[in-house]
C-alpha cells in the first residue's frame, strides 16, 4: 500500500472526523481500515485488512513461545450447527456471529459478554441454505456493527449496545436467497451479496449507505432474464459483454446464478473493489444454456468501482461452468516480485483447482497452476486465460468422475498469506465426484435445481467401494509459492473439510481440523509446533489481537457447512454440540467446560415395517433429502435418520416430513414437494438402510 494514499486518505478523513462527535464503540473509519496492517492490536475487518491477507504482525506468540499457549477464556453458544465466523476485535471489544446469524459482543480481554442480538430468522429459511445455516461474521464502521441475516436482511446494530439502528431487506424473500457472508464497508458503503444458486436465483452485490441503510447501487452478475434493464450499475456492461454469452431458457427460470456469496477485497490505491461470483444455476450448462456460451459473469473475479458499481475488468476462471466451480473463494491482494518486476497482484484459489495470480489493475493473467490434482482440465492457456478442458469432462453424454467435486479444491475457508515467506496457505481438499446429466430435469421453484442426477452421488454400496472413495478424500494445508506456482510444503489431514487459516509474523500458521484439533505449524516448513483438542469439528478461521501487551488468538468452534451435511460419510459419529468461542494466550490456564456427550440413541426396529417402496424411496431420498442428511443416509451431524425414533411409525415420520414438526429448527415440511405416500417410501428406504447398517455392524463385531 503506498504511503501517499494513506496520507491522502488520512487528511480527508481527519477533516471529516474533526467536525463530528465520534461513536463510543466500533470506531472504525477509512483512515483506520486503510492503515489496518500496521495496527497489530486490532482485527477490524473480515480479512484483517482490505487486502484480506489474514496476516498479523504480532510476534509474542511465535515458534519459541507457542508451546505455552493456553486458554484465556471461552464462551458457549446456543446453536449447534456450523460456526464459520471470523471474530473482529476493535479497541477491546470482540464481535462475532454464530449459526442462524446471531451477533455477540464480548470484552476481548476477560470474555465478559457485552450484548447479543438475535435476528430471529424463520427456521424455514434453513431449507434454502445449501451449505448450512452459517454466518461468517460482521463488519464494523463508525459506531455500527453490520450483519447479513440468513433471510436476506442487512442489519445495522449500535456497536455499544447491540440495538438495531436500521434494517433493510436486500433480496426478494419469496425466492430462495440466503446471506451467509460477512459484509465489508468501503468509504461509507456496506457491501453485501447473497447465495442461493443451487435453488435458483440471480446473483448480485449491493452497496448500502452505512449511516442510513439507503441503497446506493447494485451490480447484477447475470443478464436480466426478461431482457429488460434493471436500472442498476450493471446494465451497460451486461448489455455489452454478457448478452451474447447466454442461450436457451434454462437460466431464465433460475436467474442464472453467479451469486456473490463470499469473497471481496479492496485496493484503496486503485480504488477498486474485487468480488468473486458463483456457479451457474442450474449447475449443468446443458440445462442452463443449451450447452452454449460462456455465461458471463459466472465464476469470475469482477473488479468494480466502490462509489458507483462501475465495471473495471473481469476474469472468468471457469467459462460455461458445469461443475459448481465458483470463483467466490477468498480473493487476496499482495505485492511481489515476478520475473524481476514488482507486481501488484490479486490471487485466488477458486473451486476449480487452479491457483490464479492476476494483475490487479488490469485483470491480466500472470500465471495459473493447479494446486491439487484435477481431472477436468490440463492447464490454463496463457494467452486466452481459459482452462484447457479434457474431452468428456462436461458429462454431456456419459457420467464423469471428476476432481474437484462441487465442494471445490478449496471452498470458503479463508486462506492466509505471509509476506515474510511469500507463501499463501491454502486449506485445500481432494474429493472426487460423479457428475451425470439429469435427463429428466425440470425446474421446480424453490427446490434443489442443479440439473445433475443426484443418484450419481449416492455412494456405492459395500465396504470395498466405500473404502476406495474414502481413500481419495483428504484435506491438505498447502503452503503455496505464488511466484513459482508450486507447493513448498503440505500437511495432510485425514478428513477433507477442515478450517480456515491465520498466518502471523511469529512464523506461525494456525488451522483447525475436522477432528477438532486446533494446531500451529511452523510457517517455513509446516512442522507442527502446538495443538489443542476442542472435541468438536473446526471450520472457522482464527483471528488475533493484543491488549495490554498480551497477544490473543480467537477461534469459533463448531462443525458444519456444506460437506458435513451432504457427504460427511466418513467422519466418525459426530454429536451435535453447541458452538463455542475459544480465546488463547500465552500462559492461559482457563478450563473449557467439558461437553457431555449424549448416549448414542438405541432404537429397536424389530418388526417395524413400511408399506412404502424402497426403490422409489431411494430415488426420492437422493432428490430431496441427501443434501442435508447425507448421501446413502450417512448420518451427518444432523440427526442420523438411520437411528431416528421418527422411523418407528408412519405417524412419527409424517409429523416431521409432511406436517413440519421441526420447522423452527430448519427441517421444513415437504408437503409442497412430496405426497404422503412418497414420504412413506423414503421411510421404507431409510428403514432398509438402517437394517443394512445394523447387519454391517454385527459383522464387524
Ligand atoms: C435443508 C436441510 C434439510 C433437508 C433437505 C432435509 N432435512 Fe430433515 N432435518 C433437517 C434438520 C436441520 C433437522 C434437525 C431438526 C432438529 O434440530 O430437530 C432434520 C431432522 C429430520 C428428522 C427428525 C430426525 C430426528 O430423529 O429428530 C427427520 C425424520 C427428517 N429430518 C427427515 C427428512 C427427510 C425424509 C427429508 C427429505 C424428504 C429431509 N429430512 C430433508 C434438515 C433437512
Amino acid at each position: 500500500m503506498g504511503k501517499f494514499t494513506i496520507i491522502g486518505a488520512l487528511t480527508a478523513s481527519l477533516l471529516l472526523a474533526a467536525c463530528q462527535p465520534g461513536p463510543k464503540a466500533g470506531k472504525v473509519d477509512a483512515v483506520r481500515l486503510t492503515a489496518a496492517d500496521a495496527d497489530s492490536s486490532n482485527w477490524m475487518s473480515y480479512g484483517r485488512t482490505y487486502s484480506e491477507q489474514r496476516f498479523s504482525p504480532l510476534t509474542q506468540v511465535n515458534t519459541d513461545t507457542v508451546a505455552k499457549l493456553g486458554v484465556a477464556w471461552s464462551h458457549e453458544f446456543d446453536t449447534d450447527r456450523g460456526q464459520e465466523a471470523t471474530p473482529l476485535i476493535i479497541d477491546g471489544t470482540l464481535y462475532t456471529t454464530t449459526n442462524w446469524s446471531k451477533v455477540y459482543a464480548f470484552d476481548a480481554k476477560t470474555g465478559a459478554p457485552k450484548w447479543s442480538y438475535d435476528p430471529k430468522v424463520d427456521g424455514k429459511r434453513g431449507f434454502s441454505a445449501c451449505c448450512d445455516t452459517v454466518n461468517r461474521g460482521v463488519a464494523v464502521w463508525n459506531g455500527m456493527v453490520y450483519v447479513g441475516a440468513l433471510d436476506g436482511r442487512l442489519i445495522a446494530l449500535d456497536a455499544e449496545t447491540g440495538k438495531v439502528k436500521w434494517s433493510v431487506v436486500t433480496v426478494d424473500q419469496s425466492k430462495p436467497y440466503t446471506i451467509t457472508g460477512a459484509p465489508r464497508v468501503i468509504k461509507g458503503k456496506v457491501m453485501i451479496g447473497n447465495g442461493g444458486a443451487e435453488y435458483g436465483v440471480r446473483g448480485y452485490l449491493s452497496a448500502y449507505d452505512a449511516a442510513t441503510g439507503k441503497m446506493a447501487w447494485r451490480f447484477y452478475t447475470t443478464p436480466n432474464p426478461e431482457g429488460k434493464p434493471d436500472g442498476a450499475a450493471s446494465d451497460k456492461i451486461l448489455a455489452e459483454k454478457a448478452k451474447g454469452t447466454w442461450f436457451g431458457e434454462g437460466w431464465k427460470k433460475t436467474g442464472g446464478g453467479g451469486t456473490v456469496w463470499d469473497a471481496m477485497a479492496y485496493d484503496p490505491d486503485l480504488d477498486i473493489l474485487y468480488i468473486g461470483t458463483g456457479n451457474g444455476s442450474p449447475w449443468n450448462h446443458l440445462k442452463r444454456s443449451d450447452g452454449k456460451g460462456d455465461n458471463l459473469f459466472l465464476s469470475s473475479i469482477v473488479a468494480l468501482k466502490p462509489d458507483n458499481g462501475d465495471y473495471v475488468w473481469h476474469y472468468q476462471t471457469t467459462p460455461a461452468d458445469s461443475w459448481d466451480y465458483t470463483a467466490t473463494q477468498h480473493i487476496m491482494l499482495a505485492e511481489m516480485d515476478i520475473d524481476g518486476k514488482a507486481r501488484k497482484v490479486v490471487m485466488q484459489a477458486p473451486k476449480n483447482g487452479f491457483f490464479y495470480v492476476l494483475d490487479r489493475a488490469t485483470g491480466e493473467l500472470i500465471s495459473a497452476k493447479n494446486y491439487i490434482p484435477i481431472t477436468w482440465a490440463t492447464g490454463v492457456d496463457q494467452k486466452t486465460g481459459r482452462p484447457i478442458e479434457v474431452p468428456g469432462a462436461r458429462y454431456e453424454k456419459n457420467p464423469a468422475l471428476a476432481m474437484p467435486a462441487p465442494y471445490g479444491g478449496h471452498n470458503w475457508h479463508p486462506m492466509a498469506y505471509s509476506p515474510k515467506e511469500n507463501l499463501v496457505y491454502i486449506p485445500a481438499m481432494t474429493v472426487p465426484f460423479g457428475y451425470m446429466d439429469d435427463g429428466k430435469y425440470t425446474h421446480q421453484q424453490g427446490k434443489w435445481n442443479v440439473g445433475i442426477d443426484t443418484l450419481a452421488t449416492a455412494l456405492p454400496d459395500g465396504d470395498a467401494a466405500r473404502k476406495a472413495v474414502k481413500a481419495m478424500m483428504k484435506g491438505h494445508l498447502i503452503a503455496w509459492d505464488p511466484v513459482a506456482q508450486k507447493a513448498r510444503w503440505t500437511v495432510e489431514h485425514p478428513y477433507f473439510w477442515n478450517a480456515g487459516v491465520l498466518a502471523t509474523a511469529g512464523d506461525l500458521v494456525f488451522q483447525g481440523s475436522a477432528e477438532g484439533v486446533f494446531a500451529a505449524y511452523n510457517a517455513k516448513d509446516g512442522s507442527k509446533v502446538w495443538s489443542y483438542k476442542t472435541h468438536n469439528g473446526i471450520i472457522a478461521a482464527p483471528s488475533t489481537y493484543s491488549i495490554d501487551g498480551e497477544q490473543y488468538i480467537a477461534l469459533m468452534v463448531g462443525y458444519g457447512g456444506a460437506a458435513p451435511l451432504a457427504a460427511n460419510v466418513f467422519l466418525p459419529d459426530r454429536q451435535r454440540l453447541p458452538g463455542r468461542l475459544i480465546v488463547f494466550k500465552l500462559g492461559g490456564t482457563a478450563k473449557v467446560p467439558e461437553q457431555p456427550l449424549a448416549e448414542k440413541m438405541q432404537i429397536d426396529l424389530t418388526g417395524v415395517t413400511s408399506k412404502g417402496s424402497v426403490t422409489d424411496g431411494f430415488a426420492l431420498y437422493h432428490a430431496n433429502c441427501s443434501v442435508c442428511h447425507g448421501a446413502s443416509v450417512s448420518g451427518t451431524y444432523l440427526p442420523d435418520l438411520k437411528t431416528s425414533p421418527m422411523l418407528l411409525s408412519a405417524e412419527n415420520w409424517k409429523s416431521v416430513v409432511i406436517d413440519g414438526a421441526r420447522q423452527p429448527m430448519g427441517m421444513i415440511s415437504f408437503k409442497d414437494y412430496l405426497t404422503n405416500d412418497q414420504s412413506e417410501s423414503i421411510r421404507a428406504y431409510v428403514l432398509s438402510e438402517s437394517a443394512k447398517a445394523k447387519a454391517e455392524m454385527a459383522k464387524a463385531k
